[in-house]
């Protein structure tokens, strides 16, 4: 079934070679999901080696996991991880036809890596953003040509999550849309067409749920008993949990974007910021089990 407001899918472009931005965790997740889906070369670009080779690394260790599970064949597998390279310079996107940026949520940093994108690649180049709650009408303006710019949203863990939402700035033309929804279906995505407004519409919702319970603990709830309140609600994840696998920097990133666009509804908790600051990863250590010293950036009483 067509998706509402998707453009005639036979305006959409083939595309035969894809870039990625960054090769930070969200960027590799990317990286091997359009590998793996349409089996097409995807260069990874960063900033340095150490970078890229992490990058590189997390698709193979991850292709080895679909392997041992049998999702993938033996041929398969050997395919991905050739189809997947890092390279230094942007140079290595001239003749992609699908360049998508996941880097540092700043729109300063995202216009200026697009304007470095835009040089080198052909005018044809559709360039998407995986920006969690930034204007993607902002982010194209200025560009040579905005009409070729989308967003397209992922949700951690990209492999499994089925959700995508696309959206079209105030230039996005329909040749651009279209592309954007025929690479999600090859994508096996399901995709929404969703408006240019902050935060979209799952990081808006899930932002003021997120927001709630740390508020609940910022107000005395222990915090044991805020993660778990919920849990009979059937939820996959407690809320802390899912803030780890978010990440408290982009959680709060987006926390700040909904507060700046609508201060009356939402709020930014100081402890999550302080947390964040202190460069601490999260609340849960790597056992998954609560790390006292991130604990202590939250007030909630004892349990
Ligand atoms: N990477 C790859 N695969 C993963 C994974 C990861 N990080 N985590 C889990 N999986 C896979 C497992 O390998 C397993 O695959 P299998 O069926 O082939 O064995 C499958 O997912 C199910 O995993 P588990 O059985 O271990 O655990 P769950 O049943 O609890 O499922 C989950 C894990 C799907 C992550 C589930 O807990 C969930 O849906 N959590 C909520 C996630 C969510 O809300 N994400 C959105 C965050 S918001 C966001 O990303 C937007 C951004 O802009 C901020």
């Amino acid at each position: 079934k067509k998706p509402a407001g998707a453009p005639d899918k036979a305006l959409a472009r083939k595309v035969t070679k894809v870039g990625v931005v960054g090769a930070g965790l969200m960027a590799s997740q990317l990286a091997l999901l359009f590998a793996r889906r349409l089996e097409v070369p995807v260069v990874l670009t960063d900033l340095d080696q150490a970078r890229l080779d992490k990058g590189v690394g997390y698709v193979h260790t991850e292709v080895d996991k679909l392997l041992a599970k049998g999702r993938v064949s033996a041929d398969q597998a050997g395919r991905i991880k050739a189809l997947v390279t890092g390279s230094l310079s942007k140079d290595a996107f001239a003749d992609a036809d699908f360049v998508i940026e996941a880097v540092f949520e700043d729109l300063d940093v995202k216009r200026k890596v697009l304007a470095e994108v835009e040089a080198v690649v052909s005018d044809e180049c559709l360039l998407a953003t995986n920006t969690s709650s930034l204007s993607i009408t902002a982010m194209a303006s200025g560009l040579r040509r905005p009409e070729r710019v989308v967003g397209f949203h992922f949700f951690n863990p990209v492999a499994v999550m089925p959700l995508l939402e696309i959206v079209r700035g105030d230039a996005t033309d329909d040749a651009t849309l279209a592309t954007a929804f025929s690479v999600a279906k090859t994508l096996k995505k399901s995709s929404v067409l969703v408006k240019d407004a902050p935060a979209f519409v799952v990081n808006r919702l899930l932002t003021r749920f997120m927001g709630e319970v740390i508020a609940s603990v910022d107000e005395g709830t222990p915090l044991e008993v805020a993660d778990h309140a919920l849990n009979g609600l059937g939820l996959p994840m407690t809320p802390f949990t899912l803030l780890q696998l978010v990440g408290p920097a982009v959680a709060l990133h987006v926390a700040e974007t909904m507060h700046t666009a609508f201060p009356d509804r939402f709020g930014v908790s100081a402890n999550l910021a302080a947390l964040v600051s202190a460069g601490k990863p999260g609340v849960y250590g790597a056992d998954l089990q609560i790390d006292p010293e991130a604990r202590a950036f939250f007030k909630g009483g004892s349990s």
